[in-house]
């Protein structure tokens, strides 16, 4: 069964865009996606945007349809009713090269700040040994496919370009935390994760939690439990006094 819906697609580079209008063809089962591939072979054949696996474990065809971040390789057009309008536009807190690609290189510096997985140094690659209760806490975390919905959705950065100096966004937070969590890691992460990755700023929306493609709890297993460590290491009175004696 197919049918023709208006597409409205952001088309524009940095400096100036606007939304186009496309009557497109719609059949039974096609995400999004399919539809803007249909749009380039038929009516736009320069409309840039970035996809490549088609199978929502890449993370590139990351987009906003209707204001919300989605895969547009994962939004079936099922799930918008015929009086739903279609607008779909680039992650909004990336700048814009082309019509729906951004440029996501804030990502992969915020990566970078992240000091790597730190093992003692006596321990020989060969015998690593973790219980399976803490190879499954991290398994949650490493499902992400870095399709930076959740950093494009977080209100701390979204609408303050400002607090990208200071905040690595929920994503590498969620890193942090994996890293924090890992029995065979010995660096110290609870100050850098508030002092330089900006926890702080972090104000438990949830936001990047509900559009994470692969369902991670990523506030709920990731950023409170990384709160709480900095709140008992900071503010716990008894860890507090230790500290101090010890210091002395
Ligand atoms: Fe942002 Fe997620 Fe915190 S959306 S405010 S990092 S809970």
């Amino acid at each position: 069964m197919s049918d023709t819906r208006l597409v409205r697609v952001w088309r524009g580079d940095a400096d100036d865009g606007e939304l186009v209008d496309f009557r497109v063809e719609v059949n039974e089962g096609e995400v999004m996606l399919d539809v803007l591939h249909r749009i380039q072979a038929t009516q736009a054949p320069d409309l840039a945007v970035r996809w490549n696996c088609k199978a929502g474990k890449c993370g590139s065809c990351s987009a906003e349809i209707n204001g919300r971040p989605r895969l547009l390789c994962m939004t079936r057009m099922s799930v918008f009713t015929e009086y739903d309008e279609l607008v779909v536009t680039p992650l909004r807190t990336f700048p814009v090269i082309r019509d729906l690609v951004t440029d996501v290189s804030f990502n992969y510096a915020k990566a970078r700040e992240i000091p790597s997985f730190t093992p003692p140094a006596d321990l020989a690659p060969g015998e690593y040994r973790m219980a399976q209760v803490d190879v499954e806490r991290s398994q949650e975390f490493r499902k992400c496919i870095e399709c930076f919905l959740c950093q494009d959705v977080c209100h701390v950065v979204r609408d303050h370009e400002e607090n990208k100096e200071a905040f690595a966004g929920p994503r590498f937070l969620m890193r942090v935390a994996e890293l924090e969590m890992h029995p065979l890691d010995v660096a110290d992460r609870v100050p850098a994760a508030q002092d330089e990755h900006g926890l702080g700023r972090c104000n438990i929306t949830k936001c990047c939690t509900d559009v994470c493609p692969e369902g991670i709890k990523i506030t709920d297993n990731a950023l409170i439990p990384m709160k709480e460590r900095v709140a008992d290491r900071r503010y716990d009175p008894l860890v507090w006094l230790g500290r101090t004696i010890s210091r002395r």
